[in-house]
């Protein structure tokens, strides 16, 4: 009777890989992330970040600097943001940022996202941005890195260690950082009812479970459509709204591990050049919002389905339980639970994590380590 065993086979935890070690910690990244930052009446305390409450009062607007997965992360905060505190969010890619000469103000706020601490064009950006007099709030996964170092204020997400190139834990707590860094602002500056920052604090806990929930119930599906659709030679993904950003992350993380030719967009561009690129059997994935409360959007997704379904599209939605157009029809659905618009983006994306793995996976790929890339770049 023997055990294979290894070192690293122990660092993952009984895991085939660190990545999918990493999705399964999604729950926990989200959790511990909100872990100590509000008290029981819904007071967001992040006295961590040693910039005063006088100095947030006075911002006027964010640019969030990042590459790669921390700039979807930067995305789907951008909705958040502007609808609590009513003041504009611009997200930038850290390496154009620098060389365009950026409107930067001492009361701008200059948000760097990353997850390493170490990306050479987050860190020059955020330079750049210092220089100018801008303050920057870095939110960032690793204790002492070059990038909080170098920033006014730091907010940790505390995802653990990642370890796999393709970050996945490391997005859905960076979207939770910058939630409170959100949340903070509307309180400070009163955009927000104290009332209304409790119910989404509320909500917010609730997301690991409903995550949990992804995780538990959907892994046969997703392989079932990893399966089907191994053979692909693209795969288009396509949102809106906070979806819009997830189609991005899906596509990257399919590119990435899976070395498959993916393009994310919003799907009101659909008509105005993608979808020329439709064919017999093209994977289409559509992350499919709410159709609770009579959202607007829910129908021209559902319609975007119907569009690309009608060129011969292999259509696959990520969508809430029960949606019956979802249903009717995706030819596979994720289904995920019900939760606010602004909160769908940590659930939506586990699928799609998941679902790059198992295609990464069938084709023996080495998903921890995919060729050409490295877990953090360290130049320009
Ligand atoms: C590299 C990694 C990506 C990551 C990006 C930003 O390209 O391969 O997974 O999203 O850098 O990294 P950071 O550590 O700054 O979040």
């Amino acid at each position: 009777f023997t055990i294979d065993w290894d070192a690293s086979a122990s660092d993952k935890g009984g895991w085939d890989s660190f990545m999918d070690k990493e999705i399964h910690e999604d729950p926990s990244a989200v959790r511990n992330t909100l872990i100590g930052r509000f008290d029981e009446d819904g007071e967001i305390k992040l006295d961590e970040v040693h910039i005063d409450a006088e100095a947030f009062r006075q911002i006027d607007k964010i640019i969030v600097v990042a590459c790669g997965t921390a700039s979807y992360a930067g995305m789907v905060a951008k909705y958040a943001i502007e609808h609590w505190v009513r003041i504009p969010v611009e997200i930038e890619l850290a390496h154009e940022f620098r060389y365009r000469d950026p409107i930067l103000t001492p009361r701008t706020l200059v948000v760097a996202i990353s997850q390493s601490g170490e990306t050479m064009d987050t860190l020059m950006a955020l330079r750049h941005a210092r220089e100018q007099g801008s303050r920057v709030l870095a939110i960032c996964n690793t204790q002492g890195s070059t990038i909080p170092r170098e920033s006014d204020a730091v907010l940790y997400t505390h995802a653990g260690p990642e370890i796999a190139v393709a970050s996945t834990k490391a997005f859905v707590a960076q979207i939770v950082a910058a939630y409170l860094l959100g949340l903070y602002l509307a309180q400070v500056k009163c955009t927000l009812y104290r009332d209304e920052i409790h119910q989404i604090l509320d909500q917010l806990k609730q997301m690991p479970e409903k995550i949990q929930w992804v995780l538990d119930h959907e892994a046969e599906s997703i392989n079932d459509a990893a399966s089907k659709m191994i053979n692909a030679k693209s795969f288009l993904f396509l949102g809106r709204h906070v979806g819009y950003p997830v189609a991005m992350e899906g596509a990257l993380k399919l590119k990435e591990i899976a070395y498959t030719f993916t393009e994310g967009f919003a799907a009101g561009e659909l008509k105005h050049g993608p979808i020329a690129l439709v064919e017999e059997g093209e994977p289409v994935v559509v992350i499919v919002p709410s159709s609770r409360g009579r959202n607007v959007l829910h129908n021209k997704v559902i319609s975007a389905i119907e569009e690309v379904k009608a060129r011969g599209a292999f259509t696959i939605a990520v969508a809430e339980v029960g949606d019956p157009d979802a249903e009717k029809y995706a030819d596979i659905v994720f289904w995920r639970p019900e939760c606010p618009t602004l909160l769908s983006p940590l659930v939506d994306v586990v699928p799609l994590q998941l679902l790059a793995l198992d295609m990464a996976e069938l084709k023996g790929y080495d998903v921890d380590k995919p060729r050409n890339l490295a877990k953090s770049v360290t130049v320009e």
